[in-house]
Formats: C-alpha cells, structure tokens, sequence
C-alpha cells in the first residue's frame, strides 16, 4: 500500500491527483497535525519528525513511501532515505521536473523550505522569486480562508512573474483563490506531475486515514477539502516530545 506523509491535509492534494489518475488504488495516509506547522521548524527537528511519522506508515501496512510535504522533500538526503529498505517517492524531485518547462518563476512555499534554499539552487535562473509564506499552511488547517491573508503572503510577487509554483502541498486548495488575485495564469501544481509518474502500488482494499491531532476536525476538514465523504481516521499517539 502506498503511504503518504504530511503535516496535515496538504498531502491530500496529492491524494486527490492520484485517485483521479487511478481511482482503484488504495491509499494510506498521515497528517502528523499534533506537530503542524513544519515550516516554522528546524531541519533536525523536520527529519525526526519524518522518520517517526514513515515508521508509523510503515507499522499500518505501508509498502511504499510518499513524502507529500515540501518542507520535509528539500530536506531528505539519501541516506535518510536508505536508512528504510522500501521504495521512496517524494514532491521535489516532480517539482523540479515540472518546473524545467517554465522561465520566470516565483515559488511560494513555507518558511523551512524557503530558508532551504533547495528550490533557488535546483532552478537557478529559472526562478526569479522565492517566496515564503508563512501564515497559508496553517491558515488553511484550519479550515479558515482569508483572502487579506492570501493578498498580504502575495505581495512580494515580482511583476514580471510568469508561472507561480506551488512549493507547498497545502497551496492548491487555494488555488481559486490565487487566481482571483494574480494575472498569472501558469499556477503550478506539481501533484499533477507526481501523480503521472507513480506506479500502482495496491488496489481492493479502502483507504486508510491516520492524524496525530483531532480526528473528528480532520475527517471534516478532508471531507470537505476533497468534496467528498472519507473513512473516518485512526488517532495515533504521538512519539515525539
Ligand atoms: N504541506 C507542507 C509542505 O508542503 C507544509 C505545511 C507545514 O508547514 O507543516 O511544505
């Protein structure tokens, strides 16, 4: 089965792109929320927190890893990834391969991934803003949209954007929004790339929801995120202090 982790609903955005592209897959998924935001935390801590939520992927049944977080993609290396002997997929690198197609971006992502500087040194001159944004992520938890709040995180947006990427999975649930605030009309959502490239891992059996926070806020939050009624999720305890 397939396990994807996020700090919270964003990685659903991952989720909806891949059950459109194959409607039979089953999916597992972890929003660890009990430590949401990650961008306001240190690489140390974002790893910790990492290698505790893909153990806990892994102990429900996960055969594959999906990283549907920015913030924790820009900072895996591959001897973190090594250190779990199941295949590993994650958001940047179809990010990267997304983004090879557009000149003049500005990415918008949360405070870690920007601090990174992952995005800047992979896209170079391609680039022409790297934007952090931190009050969308949570903003968006919590279920709670507020176009000022949107408005003021775009400001820095240069004129001569061309293409705006979405370096945070949480983002594209606005994208309505974004859009009725920006002349740019390449918004870019990398979950579509990611989506194409993954193979099927598992089918027949129904989707599997794990949160470390409020399960009830989490199964209402989703639901109406994606639009449609999800199985209610497993509560799991946190490990992390
Ligand atoms: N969804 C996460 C990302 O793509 C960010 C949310 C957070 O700050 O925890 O970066």
């Amino acid at each position: 089965m397939l396990g994807i982790f996020d700090s919270g609903v964003g990685g659903l955005t991952l989720w909806r792109e891949i059950k459109k592209r194959h409607p039979k897959e089953s999916l597992l998924y972890f929003a660890d929320t009990a430590h949401m935001p990650y961008g306001e935390k240190s690489p140390s801590e974002i790893l910790a927190l990492t290698k505790l939520g893909v153990q806990t992927l892994l102990d429900h049944g996960a055969t594959h890893i999906l990283i549907g977080c920015h913030t924790i993609a820009v900072h895996l290396s591959q001897e973190f990834i090594n250190s779990f002997s199941c295949p590993f997929y994650d958001i940047a690198s179809a990010t990267l391969l997304l983004a090879s197609s557009y000149q003049k971006i500005a990415v918008i992502g949360t405070k870690a991934t920007i601090a990174s500087n992952f995005y800047q040194e992979h896209l170079k001159d391609r680039l022409i803003a790297a934007i952090a944004c931190p009050e969308l992520a949570p903003m968006i938890e919590e279920g709670d949209i507020h176009l000022s709040v949107i408005k003021r995180s775009l400001a820095p947006l240069p004129k001569e954007t061309r293409a705006i990427l979405y370096g945070c999975t949480h983002f594209p649930f606005i994208d309505p929004y974004i859009a009725s605030l920006t002349e740019v009309k390449d918004r870019l959502n990398p979950a579509l790339s990611l989506a194409k490239i993954l193979p099927m891992v598992a089918t027949c059996k129904e989707d599997i929801f794990l949160t470390s926070g409020d399960p009830e806020k989490f199964y209402s939050l989703a639901s109406s995120l994606l639009g449609t009624k999800l199985s209610f999720p497993l509560s799991v305890k946190s490990l992390y202090y």
